[in-house]
């Protein structure tokens, strides 16, 4: 005769350990989730990214290679393309280009250089720590630190200190550029956001839908959302928005500019510019009118005006 109590106490067993198992295997997988989200958010091992470095010497560009000290204890490389002050052309403004999240600062140098050689501003890009040369590993409060001592570096360069900075980060590197801008307003003259998202818990659910319960375990968040609000009502921002961004939801860049504050709400256009492009999250640089908008803000939006 069957046992029935033997054969549901066995049945519990079984479920009892399913549950068990998927839960050790759940578990696993969300302390993976944790370890290697930075893996995931800064993936700068990609493309070789760590080994070959380009160099500005490569479009002609004088430059120097300069390290800076983090203070804890980071060496970043940064290249530093300047013009000559006293000739008569020169525009007295500098682009400092936070990179996106992959690659390194080498792969960015054709931007660079149509800046410096075409726009005629002097060009400031770093790595951030973990990336390209630069040592260390990625992850948010280094990138912070990573930030400041760039802003210390620039503050006591006498050229760089004279003359009007402009961030300028598509992606991560806007959330960089608008900790900068937040932070450091005193020393920059104008923002250039790209396809930045408010932050990055809100932006992993669009990517990986399945990991949308488990956004409360981002150790990196970068709160654009908030940060935004700090940055002086006075500062010029120019937001550069590709409809089809298949990474940041588009709708990210417009609540950004909704946030962001403006001396004059009647006249939000006098300061901060929009534009939207047919393009998608990396492609929105090569769009038609982008680089024409691009030149225009800079010219007439950024203090010295026109130059
Ligand atoms: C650059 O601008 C600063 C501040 O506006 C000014 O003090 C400095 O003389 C300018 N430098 C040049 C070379 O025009
Ligand atoms: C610019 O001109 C000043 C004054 O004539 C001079 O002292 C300085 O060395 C010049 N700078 C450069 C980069 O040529
Ligand atoms: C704000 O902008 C509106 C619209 O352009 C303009 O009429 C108004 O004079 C501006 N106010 C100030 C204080 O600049
Ligand atoms: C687009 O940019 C993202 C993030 O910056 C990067 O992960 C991805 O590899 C890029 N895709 C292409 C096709 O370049």
């Amino acid at each position: 005769m069957l046992n029935v109590s033997a054969i549901i106490h066995l049945a519990r067993t079984v479920v009892g350990s399913g549950i068990i198992l998927v839960s050790i295997v759940s578990a696993l997988s969300l302390a993976a989730l944790y370890v290697f989200q930075r893996k995931l958010v800064y993936p700068s091992m990609l493309k070789k990214a760590r080994e070959k470095v380009d160099t500005p010497d490569m479009f002609d560009i004088p430059f120097e290679n300069i390290k800076i000290k983090t203070k804890d204890g980071e060496v970043l490389q940064s290249f530093l393309m300047l013009h000559d002050s006293n000739s008569s052309d020169y525009t007295n403004k500098t682009i400092l280009i936070l990179s996106p999240n992959a690659g390194n600062i080498g792969m960015f140098l054709p931007v660079a250089n149509y800046i410096y050689n075409n726009l005629n501003y002097n060009v400031f890009i770093y790595s951030y720590r973990g990336y390209g040369h630069s040592t260390g590993h990625p992850h948010e409060a280094g990138l912070k630190l990573d930030a400041d001592a760039v802003m210390d570096f620039i503050a006591s360069h006498k050229q760089l200190s004279q003359s009007s900075i402009i961030t300028y980060g598509r992606s991560l590197g806007g959330a960089v550029a608008i900790y900068i801008t937040s932070k450091y307003g005193d020393q920059i003259s104008g923002m250039i956001l790209e396809n930045t998202f408010l932050n990055i818990p809100k932006v992993i659910p669009h990517i990986f839908p399945l990991l949308k319960p488990f956004s409360w375990l981002c150790s990196e968040f970068w709160n654009s959302e908030e940060d935004i609000k700090l940055i002086n009502s006075d500062i010029p921002c120019l937001f550069l928005a590709g409809t089809n961004d298949e990474i940041v939801p588009h709708d990210h860049m417009k609540q950004l500019f909704e946030i962001v504050g403006t001396k004059n709400k009647s006249d939000k256009q006098s300061t901060k510019i929009w534009r939207d492009f047919n393009a998608n999250h990396n492609n929105t640089i090569v769009a038609p009118g982008y680089w024409e908008i691009w030149a225009d803000f800079t010219k007439e939006m950024v203090i010295p005006i026109g130059k």
